[in-house]
């Protein structure tokens, strides 16, 4: 063959694999960091990879960073994979929730808070309603969140909000209504991200200290997904219409089987903290 064609042939082949590249890359969920999400505060610190796809957060000694969603969200199934900070991480804290504003917000959080090397991560939950937390629930997890991404969602609907994590039910709050405490369903809400130091209380309760000399820290976002659609949620419950859905029987084995060996604290049923007794919707 005359080199002309195998120069011929080595650009073709070249082609073919940049339109096979650039059609992965935009068919690989919809997901887009630039499209989707906007910088809260950190500029600079907010790095965006690839077409969009591919998002970290850093802290350094001077400032963390944060971003939030351009849409409001009122109900519906909310995905985002995480990957955190490996190795020490103490005094840090990897926040990712969903909130409303004003004085009377509404609020859905995870708060991963960071630990010196080896030493297990605290996933910090809790559940504002006007304005109202002080429901929080605490977790190991059973995996290392700084090896691999891991899925961490929200399911909300108008009768409850699960908190997942890989599609295992950490935590279930329902909506008790009917017995005068407030529920999560008028107001639209944003989902936001941040990453910031909180040494004087996050790590040990405050006892380590961060390391700066491993700043800066960096956190990891990817496909992200927010599902409006309640069907999207199928899979952690029986069938029927969302009103009357019941959590199917591997999630409610799932939700025991966290809630027993890797719940740290629960709210509920700290009885000093709460001596006049503990909130109603704990009583059910
Ligand atoms: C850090 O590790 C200690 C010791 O294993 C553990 O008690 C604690 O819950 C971990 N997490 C945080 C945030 O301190």
């Amino acid at each position: 063959m005359s080199g002309f064609s195998n120069g011929f042939m080595g650009i073709m082949m070249i082609m073919v694999v940049v339109v096979v590249a650039l059609a992965l890359s935009t068919t690989a969920n919809g997901a887009n960091f630039d499209q989707d999400f906007e910088v809260t505060f950190g500029d600079g610190r907010v790095r965006r990879f690839g077409r969009g796809q591919l998002l970290s957060l850093s802290l350094d000694q001077v400032s963390g960073s944060g971003f939030r969603s351009k849409k409001e969200y009122l109900f519906g199934r909310i995905d985002m994979q995480l990957k955190l900070i490996a190795g020490n991480s103490a005094g840090t804290v990897t926040a990712y929730y969903l909130s409303s504003e004003g004085p009377t917000h509404d609020e859905i959080d995870f708060e991963f808070l960071g630990n010196v090397s080896g030493q297990p991560y605290t996933l910090h939950t809790n559940v504002y309603t006007q304005g109202k937390g002080g429901r929080e629930q605490q977790f190991h997890l059973w995996f290392d969140p700084t090896k691999n991404f891991h899925t961490y969602s929200v399911i909300w609907n108008p009768q409850l909000i699960i908190f997942l994590v890989d599609n295992t039910p950490i935590r279930v709050f329902k909506n008790h209504e009917s017995i005068g405490v407030p529920f999560p369903k008028s107001q639209p809400m944003r989902i936001y991200s941040s990453l910031w130091n909180a040494d004087q209380w996050a790590t040990q309760g405050g006892l380590v200290k961060t390391d700066w000399s491993k700043a800066p820290f960096t956190a990891y976002y990817r496909n992200f997904n927010a599902n409006p659609n309640h069907a999207a949620a199928s899979a952690v419950f029986t069938g029927g219409a969302w009103q009357n859905q019941e959590l199917n029987a591997w999630s409610r084995r799932r939700l025991r089987w966290v809630q027993r060996y890797f719940m740290i604290y629960n709210y509920c049923t700290d009885f000093k903290r709460f001596p006049q007794g503990v909130p109603l919707e704990c009583k059910r």
